[in-house]
């Protein structure tokens, strides 16, 4: 048995923030970062109006609807983010008390991978439909990154690259013969964990990492050292992330887990009819696509549009390219990722 996706929906809140805004936070330009990254805006939801949940959610709908299923059919949720509401729970219950499927009182799974949330999620959900276990899974990507990031001079080689937004699938058995999800392919390397990371809060405390310089000056405490007024002080809660290793990573594991998954099922880049890769950084796809030789009209980019979306982006530019008529029945998708932990992952 192959899993389908049945019904899929993305939503993008309706505030766009061009480069040019950002120059208004920040010593930036529009030249710097269309050049190195494409991104020409992003959006961002609404503080204290809108959160990673309810972005998620307005995506499910679609993604429901489309499936032509009601929201109490779902009988499994799995929510990718890494932006989430609260610290715990998770935000796959807070999607289920907010699309009011509570009476079924069916599981939700949070997964913390990132860049790679996605595809991570894909492969669970397709584990739980060949089983059998389950016949309806929402799965759902969603970010609200504009709220953590830093819009100081300091945090401009990161925060130019994130926007918020969501995407959803529904997952389904297969009913048609040749259709479904082939094979995926899940990996990590966690050798360089912190190059790409958001480490406070955290229970680390400075283990291994030097106190001082994580915002932990008091080792001995007992408790109360989740934020410290030195984390505050040193901006120390928002992501970091070392950029040039992240490319060199990249440009290198989104060709290798592409080739593994084909390779696993027989085919080669030829057969490609559509590569979705999850929307990183223009520069990084470009490189994948002619490493992979794959002529532009088959690979989705929308990165220009929306920025990162870590979790949400592989939903969002496969949402987009379904309602614009680029993915068609018959034809072969390859969706991969690569991202923080390092993380990375095709299917
Ligand atoms: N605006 C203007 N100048 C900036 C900005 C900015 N937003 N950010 C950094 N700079 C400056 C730096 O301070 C530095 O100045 P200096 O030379 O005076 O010291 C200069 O630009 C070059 O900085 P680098 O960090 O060396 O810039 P680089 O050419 O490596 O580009 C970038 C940075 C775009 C992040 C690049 O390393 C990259 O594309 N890395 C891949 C990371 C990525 O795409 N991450 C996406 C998220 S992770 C994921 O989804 C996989």
């Amino acid at each position: 048995m192959r899993t389908k996706i049945a019904g899929i929906g993305h939503f993008v809140p309706e505030h766009v923030v061009t480069n040019q805004d950002l120059t208004s936070y920040m010593d930036t330009t529009d030249e710097w970062i269309r050049e190195r990254t494409g991104i020409e805006e992003r959006r961002y939801a609404t503080k204290h109006k809108e959160s990673t949940t309810s972005l998620g959610a307005k995506a499910a709908r679609i993604a429901i609807e489309r499936a032509g299923i009601a929201p109490e059919d779902i009988d499994f949720i799995i929510f990718a983010t890494l932006s989430p509401d609260y610290y715990f729970p998770g935000c796959g219950v807070l999607l289920q008390r907010e699309l009011g499927v509570t009476s079924k009182e069916v599981g939700a799974l949070d997964i913390r991978n990132q860049c790679s949330g996605f595809v991570y999620g894909l492969s669970i959900a397709d584990q739980f439909i060949k089983t059998g276990m389950y016949k309806n899974i929402l799965l759902v990507g969603a970010e609200m990154h504009s709220m953590g990031l830093d819009f100081s001079d300091e945090g401009r080689a990161v925060t130019v690259i994130f926007g918020d937004g969501a995407g959803a699938v529904v997952l389904q058995p297969a009913d048609k013969e040749g259709q479904g999800i082939l094979t995926t392919c899940l990996h990590s390397d966690g050798t360089h964990a912190e190059e790409l990371a958001m480490i406070n809060p955290g229970s680390h405390g400075g283990y291994h990492l030097g106190t001082e310089k994580f915002g932990y000056p008091d080792p001995a405490t007992p408790g109360g050292v989740f934020v410290t007024q030195k984390m505050m002080d040193d901006n120390l809660l928002s992501p970091n992330m070392t950029g040039q290793l992240v490319f060199k990573t990249a440009v290198v594991k989104f060709p290798e887990v592409i080739n593994e998954a084909l390779t696993k099922v027989g085919l080669t880049t030829t057969d490609i009819d559509v590569f979705v890769p999850h929307q990183a950084n223009l520069r990084i796809s470009q490189f994948v696509q002619k490493v992979l030789r794959l002529p532009e009209e088959k690979v989705v980019n929308n990165i220009q549009k929306y920025g990162n979306t870590t979790a949400a982006s592989i939903p969002i530019a496969l949402s987009e390219a379904w309602e614009q008529g680029r993915v068609k029945e018959g034809d072969l998708v390859c969706l991969a990722a690569f991202g923080s932990g390092f993380t990375w992952g095709s299917a």
